[in-house]
């Protein structure tokens, strides 16, 4: 750990050093990947698709060893995205984007994710045939603010801020994400640019107007961090994995909890 070690959450010691994120000796991690610029080339008006930089890192399931047992044995796994400041084109950087695969239940797991550092831009929406879009939300989130995705929606972060973008995800343990739709379709309604202004993507045939909230205002209250949650009360989030806890823990949000998009089977 050096000086410069910037913690970025209770609970965990991990944290940005510079431009890289680093971890305290105890931090476990059961799998980390990244993308590359180039893998994003159908997602970006203007990109060489031979461009090796690294657009962002994934680090899957990452606990402190104290935690371990709890941390590993539940629904849940806690996960870090960290996404590069460098835009691309006039782009701000961002990830692909997807849904989330349904359960047997036909209820697509909920998701959440706390921003630890930068400020995030993240676009839910619901995708259909054209394609088009009827519904599209940016929920602009900052350093402690908890962005919540109900299942039926798909989902795609931007860094919106001057640094890196951090954030940690909760999901259900072996759920799958589902990316064609949106690599067939070439991203998300909406491009977001350096400048922050907001385009239509114009591979769409049809874009419901972009509405603008914050994360309270999308979750309609403050959510607590998720790491300590997690270890130290996890029932308190079951509406991740239980759609009636969902309904009535965001009765607003209902609508989006069910499936909306194309990767129903
Ligand atoms: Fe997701």
């Amino acid at each position: 750990m050096t000086s410069t070690f910037e913690s970025l959450t209770d609970g965990i010691e991990f944290g940005l050093d510079g431009e890289r994120l680093c971890f305290a000796d105890t931090v476990r991690i059961t799998q980390e990947g990244h993308r590359t610029v180039g893998a994003m080339s159908s997602l970006y008006r203007h990109v060489d698709p031979a461009d090796e930089a690294v657009l962002y890192d994934t680090f899957y399931d990452v606990r402190d060893e104290a935690d371990e047992d709890r941390m590993l044995s539940g629904k849940l796994a806690y996960s870090l995205t960290s996404i590069r400041q460098a835009p691309v084109g006039t782009e701000s950087a961002k990830t692909h984007g997807h849904v989330h695969s349904f359960e047997p239940d036909g209820f697509p797991p909920a998701e959440a994710y706390e921003v630890l550092s930068g400020s995030g831009v993240f676009f839910l929406q619901d995708l259909h045939a054209g394609p088009a879009s009827r519904m599209v939300v940016a929920v602009h989130a900052e350093k402690g603010d908890v962005v919540v995705i109900p299942g039926g929606l798909y989902h795609c972060s931007v860094n919106a801020g001057e640094g890196r973008l951090v954030f940690a995800d909760l999901c259900r343990r072996g759920m799958s994400d589902v990316y064609g739709d949106v690599r067939e379709f070439g991203g998300f309604a909406y491009l977001r640019h350096l400048d922050g202004e907001y385009e239509p993507n114009p591979r769409y045939a049809d874009v419901a107007g972009l509405k603008h909230v914050t994360a309270e205002e999308w979750a309609g209250g403050r959510i607590g961090s998720l790491y300590t949650t997690l270890r130290d009360d996890p029932a308190q989030l079951a509406w991740l994995w239980d759609r009636d806890e969902f309904v009535s823990r965001f009765p607003h949000l209902a609508e989006y909890a069910y499936p909306v998009g194309l990767a129903q089977p």
